[in-house]
């Protein structure tokens, strides 16, 4: 209307200068987010991204020798998860959390078991571990997308790019074990990054798509 200032209307009383809350938490705690929930479920994910995955899968890839290709393949999904780490780990501090000060504390909160070498670490017994490390990530991942669906549109968004990856990388290790196990063809419908840990959905790079 003429004359009328047109605002959008401040309820979440944030006042002018307040740098000890945040909007951009209040607005979601409004939309029904439980934001210290949020907060404990992303530092376990970070910590499982980190320290269950990136951390274990480099002693995975250096005992699949003789493996070349699946050492590749090994690799682009380390590489991954350790930018899936650097993807989320901001968000945690955007929503108010932090990090554990204590690397073994923040280890031991983890979502996921330590992708230790098998013993004995055969290529058969070291890809049912990553395997079984992918489908963790891809039950964790999707947890934090059900529960900010609709609400926290930041968060999703950098959780299904996230999950898009996991997805991938588990039909990375149930071809190859299908072939190293069993003598199957079971076709992930991926081939190659373009180079390793390219990660098109966390990185926003390009897709394999000539
Ligand atoms: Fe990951
Ligand atoms: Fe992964």
């Amino acid at each position: 209307m003429i004359g009328e200032e047109e605002t959008v209307p401040n309820q979440d009383n944030v006042q002018a200068g307040d740098v000890t809350r945040r909007v951009g938490v209040e607005a979601i705690r409004a939309r029904g987010v439980d934001v210290d929930k949020l907060i404990k479920m992303l530092v376990a994910n970070a910590a499982a991204e980190f320290a269950s995955t990136y951390y274990y899968y480099t002693i995975l890839r250096m005992h699949l020798a003789g493996h070349e290709d699946y050492k590749e393949i090994c690799e682009d999904a380390r590489l991954e998860d350790r930018a899936h780490w650097e993807l989320i780990v901001p968000r945690i501090y955007e929503l108010g959390g932090e990090l554990p000060n204590d690397l073994r504390e923040f280890h031991d909160q983890a979502g996921c078991a330590a992708a230790k070498l098998p013993n004995p670490p055969t290529a058969v017994n070291i890809l049912t571990v990553l395997l079984e490390s992918e489908r963790c990530a891809i039950r964790s991942w999707s947890a934090i997308c059900d529960m900010t669906f609709g609400k926290d549109p930041r968060t999703y968004d950098l959780a299904a790019r996230i999950l898009n990856e996991e997805i991938e990388h588990e039909a990375w290790f149930i071809e190859l074990l299908a072939h190293e196990r069993d003598g199957k063809s079971i076709p992930s419908g991926h081939f190659r990054r373009g180079e390793p840990g390219e990660a098109p959905y966390s990185k926003n790079r390009r897709f394999y798509n000539p």
